[in-house]
């Protein structure tokens, strides 16, 4: 696999970025949520304006592959990962946790003592992996659908890092 890069996300990346978000609900979540549950997700980035406005008002990054964007990931505040989303044509090589990892050193930057995510049904074995503990799980609603996911939770420190535990 080529090299990932992290950058900071700019302006002009919102429409690459609504198209990634819909690919990973599309084709990366259709084992977990049904195609009712999928469109009223995807549906958040319907307004490409809003939904740059929004990776804009966090501090996102946006990993790329030979200088295209395949994915992107937000900290909102000190200590909340909120979107994560990976390119299915880029999945399952390393671009998730890799990108969980660098929010994790931004949050850490913040003064966060931990990391903690709203994990989807399809991340959990992500964050499982990178040491997250479950702690409750819910539903939220989205127009006319409920979604299950569970909010995970890391401890940050000096020793340890998302990709180590
Ligand atoms: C969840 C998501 C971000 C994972 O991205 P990714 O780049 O494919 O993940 P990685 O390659 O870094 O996976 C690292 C490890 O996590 C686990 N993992 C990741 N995706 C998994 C899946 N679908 N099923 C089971 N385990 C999975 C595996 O242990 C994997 O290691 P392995 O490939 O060596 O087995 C991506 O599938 C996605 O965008 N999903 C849809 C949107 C979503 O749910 N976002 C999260 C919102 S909170």
């Amino acid at each position: 696999m080529s090299a990932i890069s992290f950058r900071p996300y700019l302006p002009s990346d919102a429409a690459r970025c609504a198209a990634i978000f819909r690919d990973a609900v599309e084709f990366s979540a259709a084992d977990d949520y049904g195609d009712d549950q999928r469109a009223a997700w995807a549906a958040r980035a319907d307004d490409e304006a809003a939904f740059g406005a929004k990776l804009a008002g966090q501090l996102t990054i946006v990993a790329t592959l030979d200088g295209f964007v395949v994915a992107f990931a937000s900290l909102e505040g000190a200590e909340k990962l909120d979107m994560l989303y990976v390119d299915p044509a880029a999945g399952r090589q390393g671009v998730g946790a890799a990108l969980v990892d660098a929010i994790a050193r931004l949050a850490e930057g913040r003064g966060a003592k931990r990391l903690t995510a709203e994990a989807s049904d399809v991340s959990k074995p992500l964050f499982d992996r990178l040491g997250f503990s479950a702690e409750r799980r819910s539903l939220v609603q989205l127009e006319d659908q409920w979604l299950a996911h569970t909010t995970m939770t890391k401890a940050l420190g000096e020793s340890s890092s998302a990709t180590r535990h």
